[in-house]
């Protein structure tokens, strides 16, 4: 006798376990929110040998009848590469938790980078909730989800919650670190030549601080808005200034837009790139524009990326109405805006480096 009925039955049970999936997928986020809120990562980094699960319930400070619930939140996020196991002694049989290249990106000594503000930021209520609203607000007249969940916009909403604003400048800063690991003296022919640089949109300026460091004789300017820049210390080539660069943009020999552009309508990318070509200088004398930003490119990149890129459209529709962009998106914005030619080069694993010349 057969067990289920019909030659397409296996079918649907497949397509039940892929949505059930997905149903819960946002549990993987959250498991991860957890882990970094407990200080997982720290404990495991701390640890001169795997901690096995007594130690990691012990460190936790989690009661012994809870022990088996942070084996399974554990057991999931060694399924997500989170974590690995490992012998906790060589000849034993003992295992305990290591870090993997991805949760060594969460402990807060960390000399690259420390995201744990970054998940923070991202699946902190305020920028979850919107995610309820999200047919409301396709259905109706609101700019962003954010607005139909919050009534007010982001930028707004940040600049009157101190918490969320200081967690998104820390999160984005966090974000900002991962570039300490790139030899920016290996981007010589980027910088050559130029003698300022404005980092319009730089936030709290880690990235702006990197590269004064290595190009000791550019002045670099750190342009957001008076709150962002308000009181951070500048050095003898590094220094802030606030305003609104719908308003104006510091005129420089180049300028530098890091995650700035995808948070802004094709509309308002056309006003900033216009206001940016205006500050800066010719191609003949060494100016430019230079974006770091996602490149969408479905054929190039593996799925497992393609994936997070199209995740993170989704993020800036719902929060910013700003969008990731492909290429020959990118083009028509350039043109428009006035310049002549670009050029991409994909070097910071999800975003690339973009040129782009009047
Ligand atoms: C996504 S963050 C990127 C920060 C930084 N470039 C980085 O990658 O870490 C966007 C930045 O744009 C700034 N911003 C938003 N509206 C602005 C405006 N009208 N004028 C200047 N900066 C603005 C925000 O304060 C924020 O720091």
């Amino acid at each position: 006798m057969d067990l289920i009925h019909g030659e397409g039955a296996g079918e649907l049970f497949q397509a039940q376990s892929h949505m059930y999936k997905h149903i819960c997928s946002f549990m993987n986020s959250m498991a991860l929110k957890c882990a970094v809120q407990l200080g997982i990562p720290d404990i495991i980094h701390n640890h001169a040998h795997p901690t096995t699960l007594p130690q990691l319930v012990s460190a936790l400070h989690i009661p012994p009848t809870k022990a088996s619930c942070v084996h399974r939140l554990m057991r999931l996020l060694v399924h997500s590469g989170f974590f690995a196991i490992a012998k906790v002694h060589e000849h034993e049989e003992e295992e305990g938790y290591i870090l993997t290249p991805s949760s060594r990106l969460l402990f807060k000594d960390n000399p690259t980078s420390n995201l744990s503000p970054f998940v923070l930021t991202v699946l902190h209520p305020a920028l979850v909730t919107p995610w309820h609203f999200f047919g409301d607000w396709l259905r109706g007249d609101d700019l962003t989800a954010f607005e139909t969940a919050h009534g007010v916009s982001f930028w707004d909403h940040g600049s009157h919650n101190p918490e969320i604003f200081n967690l998104f400048n820390e999160g984005m800063a966090s974000d900002s670190q991962m570039m300490s690991v790139v030899n920016f003296r290996e981007l010589k022919p980027v910088f050559e030549g130029l003698s300022s640089l404005v980092d319009l949109g730089g936030g709290t300026g880690l990235l702006a601080r990197i590269i004064s460091e290595a190009f000791p004789q550019l002045k670099c300017t750190v342009f957001d808005l008076p709150h962002v820049v308000a009181n951070l210390p500048e050095s003898r080539n590094l220094e802030y200034v606030g305003g609104d660069m719908f308003q104006s943009v510091p005129s420089a020999d180049a300028i530098l837009l890091k995650c700035v552009l995808h948070d802004w309508s094709d509309e308002d990318c056309l006003k900033i790139l216009k206001k940016c070509r205006e500050a800066i200088r010719s191609e003949e004398e060494g100016g430019k524009v230079i974006i770091i930003d996602v490149v969408i490119n479905e054929k190039k990149d593996e799925d497992d990326i393609t994936e997070t890129k199209l995740l993170m459209d989704m993020m800036m529709m719902t929060l910013v109405n700003g969008r990731e962009r492909n290429e020959k998106e990118w083009e028509r914005l350039f043109l428009e805006a006035g310049f002549r030619h670009y050029k991409i080069t994909p070097i910071f694993g999800l975003r690339s480096l973009i040129e782009v010349f009047p």
